[in-house]
């Protein structure tokens, strides 16, 4: 669980993150995570950061 306020759990985070939301705010607006107390925030900039830059790697193996 990443956001108590919102119960929103990690998976569900990254779901989303690769559905497209790629950043904290998009998956405010998605989730509601992280629009209430806030504490959530540095958590969810991890992940989004984490998801991103496994993005990367997999795009340039694939050029490779
Ligand atoms: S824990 Fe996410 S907004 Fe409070």
């Amino acid at each position: 669980m990443i956001c108590a306020c919102h119960q929103v759990g990690e998976a569900t985070i990254r779901n989303a993150i690769q559905a497209g939301d790629t950043t904290v705010e998009s998956l405010g607006a998605r989730l509601a995570c992280g629009t209430r107390c806030g504490s959530c925030l540095p958590e969810l900039k991890r992940i989004v950061e984490e998801e991103r830059s496994h993005e990367r790697t997999d795009t340039s193996l694939e050029l490779a």
